[in-house]
């Protein structure tokens, strides 16, 4: 499929490094950064916690795809999705088609230093250690649809953003 709108997109579980990678790669482009849990709880104007609590996951995911419907109609942004963001099948074909795929990919341990005691992250429900391997083995396959892959484990950020650029041109 051709693509429509020239972006690069950033998906991976929680805690793979999708904002702080977005953050940097769209300073160094002079690009927007879209995060879109930031773009969703500034809509609702309610954190994803909240969103969660008072609407619950359904409700979530609906807002998520129009979140990415709406946000993938142009060019030259770093957009940084949800974890769960390419569980949708439009979702992903809606991303894949609008921009340059990165999965980010973190071990099971580096995953659990960086989201626990997340108060923001409604799925953890507090328990990190427990619920992310059996969410990540849920979602073995989930990103397997992006471009380009790479470890945020050990790379220094300026190195990730190097390779990936590399990958992307
Ligand atoms: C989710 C990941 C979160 C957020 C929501 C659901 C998921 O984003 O969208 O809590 O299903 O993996 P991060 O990956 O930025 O934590």
């Amino acid at each position: 499929m051709s693509m429509q709108h020239n972006n690069i997109v950033l998906v991976g579980f929680m805690g793979t490094g999708k904002s702080t990678v977005g953050r940097f790669l769209a300073e160094k482009l002079s690009w927007e950064l879209i995060d879109t849990d930031h773009y969703i709880e500034k809509q609702e104007e309610m954190s994803i916690a909240e969103l969660f609590t008072k609407h619950g996951e359904v409700y979530f995911r609906e807002i998520e795809t129009r979140a990415i419907q709406s946000i993938m109609v142009k060019s030259n942004q770093v957009i940084a999705t949800g974890g769960g963001a390419v569980l949708a099948e439009a979702n992903r074909v809606c991303l894949k088609e609008n921009g340059f795929v990165v999965a980010l990919t973190a071990s099971l341990e580096t995953i659990i230093q960086r989201v626990g005691g997340d108060r923001n992250r409604p799925l953890l429900l507090g328990k990190a250690a427990e619920i992310v391997p059996q969410l990540l083995q849920k979602r073995k396959h989930a990103y397997d649809f992006a471009d380009y892959t790479i470890s945020t484990d050990r790379l220094r950020i300026e190195f990730i953003a190097q390779r990936l650029l590399v990958a992307y041109r």
